[in-house]
C-alpha cells in the first residue's frame, strides 16, 4: 500500500507549495479562505505570547492571507511526517512522538486556560449542526440519516439519534461537562506532527485556529483526534467500507474491512491507544477525559459527512464509526467509567473484530469493522 497520499489531512480545498524556505498554502478557489487566516493567527498569537524558557519551534507566518493576495505564507519547518512513519514502521519507537503528543496536551493548554466553558461546549453542537446541514444542503449525506428513526450498526439495531436533525445527540451535548478550556492545536493528528532529527525533535503544522472566536477549546478535542486516526486512515485508504440499506424503517450500516489483516493498522491502532492513554495521565484531574474523548471522536467521524471529495462509500463508512464512537462514549459518560474501561472499549473498537459490550452492561452492540 502507498500511503503517500493519505499522509497529510483531506482537505483539497487549497493548494500547498513547500519549498526549502517557504509554504505557501493557497485557496483553490477565488476568495479568502477564514481557516488559513485563523491558522495564521493561531501561530501569530503563539509567537506573542510564548514564554522565556520553553524551547519549541512553530512555523513563523510571513504573510498572513488578504483580499489581494489569499496565501498564507510560512516558513517551512524540516521534519518527517509522524503519520506516514507510523505507517510504514520507520518509527519504531514509540517515543519519538510521544514528547509531542505530551507538548500538545499538557503545555500548549497550561499556557491560556479558562473556566469558562460554556462556548467550547457549544462550539461542538454548533460545529456538528453546520456540518450536518452542509451535508444535507449538497445532498452528500444519506437521505436517511435524518429520517430513521432505527439505526442498525453491524448487526444491532439502536435508535438512531441523528433522526430529526441530530435531536437526541444535542442532547447529550448539552450535558457535556468539560471542565476548563485552554490552548490547544486543535487538530492533532499524526499528519500534523513532523518528527524532527533528534530523538526529542518535532513541529506541529495545520493548528485549528481556533474554536469560534476563541483560541481555547476543550482538551478532548484534540485527545479525541488521536483516537480517530486509525479509524480514519483504514476509511480513507479504503481498508473498511460500509454498505447501507433501508428496510422496514431501518437503516442499516455494515462495514467490512480488510484492515485488520493490515499491520500497519495496527500500528496506528497501538499508537492511538497510548497516546490516548498518555493524554489521560497527563490530565487526570479531568476524570471523564477518557470518555469523553471517545464520544468526540463520534463527533470527530461524524463531522466528516460533508467531504464533498470523498466518495459515498467513505462517508458512510465515517458515518458508521461515528455513530459507533458516538454510542459507546456516551455509554462511558454515563456510566461514569473509569479510565480502565475506557481503554477497555478502545480496544475492542480499534483491535478486535467483533468487540461486543458484555451482557451485563445493556443490549449487545456489536461492532465489527
Ligand atoms: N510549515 C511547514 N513546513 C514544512 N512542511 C509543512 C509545513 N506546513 C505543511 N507542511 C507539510 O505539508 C503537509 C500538509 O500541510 P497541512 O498544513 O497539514 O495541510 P492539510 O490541511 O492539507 O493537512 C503537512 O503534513 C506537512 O508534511
Ligand atoms: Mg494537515
Amino acid at each position: 500500500m502507498q500511503w503517500e497520499s493519505i499522509a497529510t489531512g483531506c482537505r483539497d480545498d487549497y493548494e500547498i507549495h513547500i519549498d526549502a524556505a517557504r509554504t505557501i498554502k493557497r485557496p483553490r478557489n477565488i476568495g479568502l479562505s477564514s481557516d488559513l487566516l485563523a491558522q495564521g493567527r493561531w501561530l501569530r498569537t503563539l509567537w506573542r505570547c510564548w514564554p522565556d524558557g520553553v524551547a519549541q519551534h512553530f512555523p513563523k507566518v510571513h504573510r498572513l492571507p488578504t483580499r489581494s493576495d489569499n496565501s498564507l505564507v510560512l516558513e517551512t519547518v524540516t521534519g518527517k511526517n509522524a503519520r506516514l512513519e507510523i505507517l510504514n514502521g520507520r518509527l519504531s519507537a514509540f517515543e519519538t512522538v510521544a514528547p509531542a503528543i505530551r507538548f500538545a496536551l499538557a503545555v500548549l493548554p497550561k499556557l491560556e486556560s479558562s473556566n469558562e466553558t460554556e462556548p467550547a461546549r457549544r462550539w461542538y453542537s454548533d460545529r456538528f449542526m453546520t456540518r450536518l446541514k452542509v451535508a444535507e444542503a449538497l445532498g452528500v449525506a444519506s437521505p436517511y440519516v435524518f429520517k430513521a428513526e432505527t439505526v442498525e450498526l453491524a448487526g444491532s439495531q439502536v435508535r438512531n439519534w441523528l433522526f430529526a436533525q441530530g435531536e437526541d445527540l444535542l442532547g447529550v451535548i448539552a450535558n457535556l461537562h468539560v471542565p476548563r478550556v485552554g490552548l490547544l492545536h486543535g487538530d492533532l493528528h499524526l499528519g500534523n506532527i513532523l518528527i524532527g532529527g533528534g530523538n526529542d525533535e518535532f513541529h506541529f503544522v495545520d493548528p485549528r485556529g481556533g474554536f469560534g472566536n476563541s483560541l481555547l477549546g476543550d482538551v478532548a478535542y484534540d485527545v479525541a483526534k488521536l483516537l480517530h486516526e486509525p479509524h480514519y486512515v483504514a476509511v480513507r485508504s479504503g481498508l473498511v467500507r460500509c454498505r447501507t440499506k433501508f428496510k422496514a424503517g431501518t437503516w442499516s450500516l455494515t462495514p467490512a474491512g480488510r484492515h485488520l489483516r493490515s499491520v500497519a493498522y495496527f500500528r496506528l491502532a497501538i499508537f492511538a491507544i497510548k497516546s490516548a492513554a498518555i493524554a489521560c495521565q497527563l490530565l487526570s484531574d479531568d476524570a471523564d477525559l477518557a470518555a469523553r474523548a471517545t464520544f468526540v471522536a463520534g463527533l470527530h467521524f461524524l463531522a466528516l459527512t460533508d467531504s464533498r471529495f470523498l466518495s459515498g462509500g467513505q462517508r458512510m463508512a465515517f458515518l458508521y464509526h461515528g455513530l459507533l464512537w458516538t454510542l459507546l462514549g456516551e455509554r462511558l459518560l454515563s456510566r461514569q467509567a473509569d479510565f480502565a474501561e475506557c481503554m477497555d472499549t478502545w480496544q475492542r473498537l480499534l483491535l478486535t473484530e467483533r468487540p461486543t459490550e458484555p451482557a451485563h452492561r445493556g443490549q449487545a452492540l456489536e461492532c465489527r469493522t
